[in-house]
């Protein structure tokens, strides 16, 4: 029985050590955003964070992870889907048949924790995701527009958390 940190919660999982995180997340925890593509590591659907990292949770064994990382899936990001990066996708309509969307979401929010103001060049080397859909234009669009929220967020934090110390 292994311990692990989902979405604020230490989760007991039931599991052989060498099955993939995005099994557990499934089939054990009913966690079914994330999404199983290709299995192999390359298209990136079953994107979760690992300590705030983007990682392709088909290839990550159990038997790698402890309570003591955090891990956070699409159903985490936030309880009303409101962060910022659901918002700018919600507001430019990006997905088609949504099934690489909430692996995009995941790598786009790393994208902006490491980058809040990337460029078109970042996000193309950053976004490795594959959408059979073609909706890479409007994530682009979209990283940028959240990109603008998370910085007008991170802004009023900073002067709510300097106005309550005054
Ligand atoms: S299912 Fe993990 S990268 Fe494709
Ligand atoms: S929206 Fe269909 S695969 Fe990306």
């Amino acid at each position: 029985m292994a311990q692990l940190n989902v979405n604020g919660r230490l989760r007991e999982c039931d599991a052989e050590g060498d099955t993939p995180l995005l099994w557990v997340l499934r089939e054990q925890l009913g966690l079914t955003g994330t999404k199983y593509g290709c299995g192999i590591a390359q298209c990136g659907a079953c994107t979760v964070h690992i300590d705030g990292v983007a990682m392709r949770s088909c290839v990550r064994p159990l038997s790698t992870l402890s309570g003591t990382e955090k891990i956070v899936t699409i159903e985490g990001l936030a309880p009303d889907a409101s962060h910022p990066v659901q918002r700018a996708w919600d507001a430019l309509d990006v997905p088609q048949c949504g099934f690489c969307q909430s692996g995009m979401i995941m790598a786009a929010v790393a994208l902006l924790k490491s980058k809040p103001k990337p460029t078109d060049a970042d996000i193309d080397a950053a976004m490795t995701n594959i959408c059979r859909c073609g909706t890479y234009n409007r994530i682009r669009a979209a990283i940028h527009l959240a990109a603008g929220q998370v910085q007008r967020q991170a802004i009023a934090i900073t002067i709510q958390t300097e106005g309550g110390a005054a």
